[in-house]
């Protein structure tokens, strides 16, 4: 459990504190973590070693990459990352509903730009997880601009991630989400795929209506995406109580919305893309749940704000006695079953 004296601390500060340590511990003598070969699989040829990866918004930059691999993350994904450096929204931008385990958040891709991320993750060691680049466009980047962003960004940072994210779905840079529509996810996979032959995903809200939605994923797939990651945070602020009018929900309070998407977009799609599932993931049940539904792969981010550094682990051991309870030998048998009844 992240210790309760933390959260007297304005959010970003206390955020800063563990990057700092983070870092420091990055750079400490390890000695190598044995991954469970029950949790292992191959995804789009990537080594992945276990299901839990870090969403992206918490590593913006790539500062903490290598202390946060010894978490026991199977996959870190950094940014959001935009082609220039940008400040994001004024302070405060993180706010905490600890009662609800949940958070609201409108940082506005706050980052120092995507050549200085990928310079710095050029320079790691080889780590024991895979790492996703998740980008973004610039606030005044002029909508009609829009594609020239992604590309630039795309440019800077090949050659550093395993997989590469297309953000579409922050709630905090004006008019981002209205990009989620078939025609510009079209022209984004389509530039991106003449670029790299990485695996590319795209990112999107929990707040479309479903119809769209699903026509969105098919139309980014068909243009050469390789998955779906669902869901960005909410705005739907009835979920909770008190909310502020501005800025993304995550956490508990996100759950079941993002169940709910998930399913939708798993029974559309799985078995034709890789599907990640994130939104209020906080323990290994609703972990192995949306495995079930389909989902290659989990990402969290509020629950490792509250639960603090052994959360991955915990739920990486609980997940590995929920296989064994259904009788499944690895993940990889787990992955959709549900869809197969
Ligand atoms: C403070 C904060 C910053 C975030 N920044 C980003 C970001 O830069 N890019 C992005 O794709 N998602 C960002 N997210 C969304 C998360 O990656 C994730 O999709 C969302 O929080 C739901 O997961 P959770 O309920 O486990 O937190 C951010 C979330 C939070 C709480």
């Amino acid at each position: 459990m992240t210790p309760r004296w933390l959260f007297a601390l304005e959010a970003e500060r206390v955020h800063a504190l563990v990057g700092f340590g983070l870092k420091i511990w990055g750079k400490l003598p390890r000695s190598p973590q044995m991954p469970n070969p029950a949790l292992a699989q191959k995804i789009l040829g990537l080594n992945l070693p276990n299901p839990i990866g870090l969403a992206a918004g918490f590593d913006k930059n790539a500062t903490m990459v290598a202390g946060l691999s010894r978490l026991g993350f199977g996959a870190i994904e950094v940014g959001t990352l935009t082609p220039k450096a940008q400040l994001g929204n004024p302070k405060p931008r993180v706010f905490r509903y600890i009662p609800q385990q949940s958070l609201q958040n409108s940082m506005g891709f706050n980052n120092k730009g995507v050549a200085k991320a990928a310079q710095r993750l050029e320079n790691l060691p080889p780590l024991p997880c895979l790492i996703g680049v998740n980008l973004g466009k610039n606030k005044d980047t002029p909508l009609e601009n829009t594609l020239s962003d992604y590309e630039k960004a795309l440019k800077a940072s090949l050659g550093v991630g395993d997989y590469y994210v297309f953000n579409l779905s922050s709630p905090n840079t004006p008019n981002l989400r209205d990009l989620q529509n078939e025609s510009f996810v079209d022209e984004l996979f389509s530039m991106a795929r003449e670029r790299t032959h990485k695996p590319l995903f795209l990112k999107v809200a929990p707040d479309m209506p479903s119809d769209g939605l699903l026509a969105v994923c098919e139309r980014a797939i068909k243009a050469g995406a390789k998955g779906i990651i669902a869901t960005n945070t909410t705005i739907d602020y009835s979920l909770l109580p008190g909310a502020r009018q501005s800025g993304g929900l995550s956490g508990r309070v996100l759950e079941a919305k993002a169940r709910v998407v998930f399913e939708e977009i798993a029974r559309a799609f799985f078995g034709r893309a890789v599907l990640v599932a994130v939104g209020g993931i906080s323990d290994a049940k609703e972990a192995y749940e949306r495995i079930k539904m389909g989902a290659s792969f989990l990402q969290i981010f509020t629950a490792f704000i509250y639960q603090g550094p052994t959360i991955c682990r915990q739920i990486n051991q609980d997940i590995v006695k929920l296989l064994q309870q259904d009788g499944l030998s690895s993940i990889h048998e787990a992955v959709g079953i549900g869809q197969k009844r």
